[in-house]
């Protein structure tokens, strides 16, 4: 399994689509083994790499909006950096991941981490949650596991719940408001930086429309 290092988002191909092409045996270019992921991760969000980055500010302005002491799940929480700087600020994180590596990485720190495909869909029986944290996870996927993501997420959480996931500035800004009004959320805020577009939506009803 590949995973796209802190240093490489610009990659416009996702994981998925280059493997396809390229063949599931070679080496995708920027990409990294887990292991060499977790020992190239930046400790906290003061390392120069995220100088002049918006991701600790976006994810402060989320905490805000959601509340202290509220529940947040997080997806593909790799090696727990955003959980436990939530966790630090006072909010409750399920901690949840695809991957043996990271939920085994973590558990040596004495983290429970829930095993959970987003492509999947829902194998917890979760619901009406308060809200829902994704980071550098979507510019790995295909625009269509990213819809099969938001409908797991739509399934989870509970009406209002707010939201917030990033995708890598290439991205285009229509496509972030087609991806969340499709999926059943309304976007709250959308803060650009140079490596990401951060967004805070919420989840509302969807309105299924009725034949006349
Ligand atoms: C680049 S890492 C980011 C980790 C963490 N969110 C962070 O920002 O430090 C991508 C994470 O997505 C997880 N992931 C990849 N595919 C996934 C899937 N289908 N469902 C859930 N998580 C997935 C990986 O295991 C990994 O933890």
């Amino acid at each position: 399994m590949y995973i796209s290092g802190y240093n490489n988002l610009r990659n416009r191909r996702t994981l998925d689509v280059w493997l396809t092409i390229e063949g599931e045996s070679a080496t995708p270019p920027n990409f990294m083994k887990i292991p060499d992921y977790i020992k190239n991760l930046p400790k906290g969000y003061d390392a120069p790499i995220y100088k002049g980055l918006k991701l600790k500010s976006s994810i402060d302005r989320f905490l805000k909006l959601v509340g202290k002491g509220n529940v947040i799940i997080e997806f593909g929480s790799g090696t727990g950096r955003d959980a436990d700087y939530m966790e630090s600020k006072g909010y409750k994180v399920v901690r949840t991941d695809s991957e043996k590596e990271f939920i085994g990485f973590q558990a040596e720190k004495g983290k429970k981490v829930l095993k959970l495909n987003l492509k999947n869909g829902n194998t917890l029986s979760f619901k009406d949650m308060n809200a829902a944290f994704v980071s550098c996870v979507f510019g790995l996927f295909s625009w269509s596991d990213i819809q099969k993501s938001f409908n797991t997420i739509f399934q989870i959480l509970r009406h209002n719940a707010f939201f917030y996931f990033n995708v890598p500035c290439e991205w285009a800004e229509s496509d972030i408001i087609i991806i969340c009004k499709s999926g059943g959320f309304k976007i709250n805020k959308i803060i650009k930086d140079a490596v990401w577009y951060h967004v805070i939506c919420q989840r509302k009803l969807l309105f299924i429309k009725h034949k006349a």
